[in-house]
């Protein structure tokens, strides 16, 4: 069984990203390396702040790591909140208050088609891998329903037609931007001397 390190402290993503992976991967996050780094979140795309945190691990720690970065894109907003999705209404990354920021940015317009991005990259035996997952949706005009985390109350997806929200955790991962990602990321490790 090989070792990779996901380069996060979420436990929760790191069990939703051990059952995609299977057998054949051994998936160590931060905490399991003793990384307490702030590692610096400072490109202005996904691309590059995935490619930041895996490539910090690589190189301090000498390990292969994959990380993630997701943002939410709103075409109204000229695709904001984008890579400022965390601190959408400030530095303490309250998603109510983001959700408030995002509806009243809205207020009045036309359009509410979105999507969310997750951008997921990989140092592997030297060398870097880009996966991205996509899922279209729109902005509801309020909240709905109670489940997941950020932005999932009003975010409708095309292919559901009710709020991320409002669905089982499968059943968002099924067509998640996350899941989506993760999945590409799976394909390839599955054979990576084959891609
Ligand atoms: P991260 O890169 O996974 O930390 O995501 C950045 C931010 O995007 C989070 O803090 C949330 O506000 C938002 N976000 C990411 N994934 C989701 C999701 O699946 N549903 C709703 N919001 C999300």
């Amino acid at each position: 069984m090989r070792e990779i390190v996901f380069a996060t402290h979420n436990e929760h993503k790191a069990r939703e990203v051990r059952e995609i992976l299977g057998e054949s991967w051994k998936v160590l996050t931060l905490s399991d390396i003793v990384c307490h780094d702030d590692i610096p979140e400072t490109a202005d795309t996904l691309e590059g702040n995935a490619l930041i945190k895996a490539r910090w691990v690589r190189d301090r720690y000498g390990k292969d790591c994959f990380a993630d970065d997701t943002g939410l894109m709103v075409d109204a907003l000229g695709g904001a909140p984008g890579v400022m999705s965390a601190r959408y209404a400030g530095e303490a990354c309250d998603s109510e208050a983001n959700i408030d920021r995002l509806l009243g940015e809205l207020a009045g317009s036309g359009s509410r088609a979105a999507h969310f991005s997750t951008v997921v990259a990989l140092c592997l035996d030297g060398e870097e891998y880009l996966f991205e997952g996509r899922v279209e949706g729109e902005i509801s005009r309020e909240c709905h329903g109670h489940g997941g985390f950020g932005y999932d109350p009003v975010f409708v997806p095309v292919e559901s037609g009710v709020s991320f929200a409002e669905m089982s955790a499968d059943d968002k991962n099924a067509i998640s931007h996350r899941g989506r990602a993760i999945r590409k990321l799976a394909r390839f490790l599955d054979n990576p001397k084959l891609n």
